[in-house]
């Protein structure tokens, strides 16, 4: 498969909520999800259903609530998760079920105390298992990143005469570089039987800060799925970035790859998962972060007034932020003083400025950001305050 359109996979419920800490109720649960079928995500994958009875009613009643996206239950490469995930799913309008198995040595020798072929044969079992009770399956090769490239195409063939229409080859680890992932991609493409009828997707973790960047790798690599949580929470250093590889797909339109998300919802839904989970977003997270569209030092802050694209490659609206900020600090200078007291209520000639801005950086000088209540009195404890009222 490859067209244009890269499948937006959310897995926020699932390997986002796997959280130290961070859990949510099924109330919680649907809410998020109805926002997601709106930002316009492809597949919401919904939680591990026979995990707990918890997390097999969400799956259930998420399947029940969604219109337009599909629902996915993760499983283990075992009958019994299989089933209840296929029950859990009944309701949706379009069920997957993801199930899978480790598929590096480390895997096949430590966790399973196995050896490839068997590994094959369950992989094959599980898959042509699921497919008897829906038509969408997706297979993954837990910890493919470390698996020798070889044997990941012997297991993906496998999967895909079993009947996947879906192939994630995940850096559980997060331990590839991104031109290794890349070049992952790029063995499977052209190395596995029937791989133009199936879906090749990413799913990276970004134990090395890297999850954005090979998901990138992936999809210009041949892949068409990405995998990623909203303000890429998940276990340990959690997983790749939803909002920032949209918004790179968006703003790069050479690499000829886009998405259907309404990028306009990006800023809401992550304020809505982070509240709801109780974690705080880095204010310098990329897209989303509360300094993402902040300017502080007076050349940039200058030069944003100007024209915003001097700072700015994308527009804050695009995201769902009103406006980009020009915080006020004591490295801030006379044109962003003159911007935000214009937006107070202050016109100020060149004079006038001078004067207020000598007041200005001692009052910043004590105080590490200046708000609007202290430009009003910043102003008037100034020696044109009276001049600036009378005019
Ligand atoms: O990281 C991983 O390998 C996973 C699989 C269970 C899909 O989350
Ligand atoms: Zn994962």
């Amino acid at each position: 498969m490859s067209d244009n359109n890269v499948q937006i996979f959310d897995t926020t419920l699932r390997d986002g909520e796997q959280v130290p800490g961070c859990k949510l109720n099924t109330n919680q649960k649907l809410i998020i999800a109805e926002r997601l079928d709106a930002l316009g995500v492809n597949v919401i994958e919904a939680g591990f259903p026979v995990s707990s009875p918890g997390d097999f009613k969400s799956v259930e009643e998420i399947s029940k609530l969604i219109k337009n996206a599909t629902v996915c239950g993760l499983t283990r490469a075992v009958e019994n998760d299989i089933k209840v995930a296929a029950e859990a799913l009944k309701f949706a309008k379009k069920p997957r079920i993801h199930t899978g198995i480790g598929t590096s040595e480390s895997h096949i020798k430590f966790k399973f105390n196995s050896d490839q072929d068997t590994i094959l044969k369950r992989a094959y079992d599980a898959v042509a298992y699921a497919k008897s009770f829906v038509e969408d399956v997706e297979f993954y090769a837990e910890d493919a990143g470390r698996t020798d490239n070889e044997f990941l195409a012997r297991i993906c063939e496998a999967a895909i005469q079993a009947g996947a229409t879906v192939l994630n080859i995940p850096d559980t680890t997060g331990y590839c570089l991104p031109s290794e992932y890349g070049e992952k991609m790029k063995y499977l493409m052209e190395h596995v039987r029937g791989i133009d009828k199936v879906i090749l997707s990413c799913h990276c973790h970004n134990d090395l800060g890297l999850a954005t960047a090979n998901s990138i790798e992936g999809v210009i690599n041949g892949a068409r799925q990405i995998e990623c949580t909203i303000n890429g929470i998940g276990e340990r250093a959690g997983n790749t970035a939803l909002e920032e590889v949209v918004m790179i797909l968006k703003q790069h339109p050479y690499l000829k790859l886009d998405t259907s998300i309404n990028t306009q919802h990006l800023y809401g839904i992550s304020q809505l998962v982070s509240d709801s989970m109780g974690i705080y977003t880095q204010p310098n997270k990329a897209i989303v972060g509360a300094n993402a569209f902040a300017h502080s030092s007076g050349i940039h802050q200058d030069g944003v007034i100007k024209h915003r694209e001097t700072y700015e490659i994308i527009d804050p609206k695009d995201v769902g932020v009103t406006e980009s900020a020009i915080v006020l600090t004591a490295r801030s200078g006379r044109a962003a003083l003159a911007y935000r007291a214009k937006n107070v209520g202050y016109e100020l000639t060149k004079l006038q400025l001078d004067d207020v801005y000598a007041n200005f950086l001692t009052f910043a000088d004590r105080k590490k950001e200046i708000n609007d209540n202290d430009i009003h009195q910043i102003i008037e404890t100034s020696q044109v305050y009276r001049e600036i009222i009378s005019a």
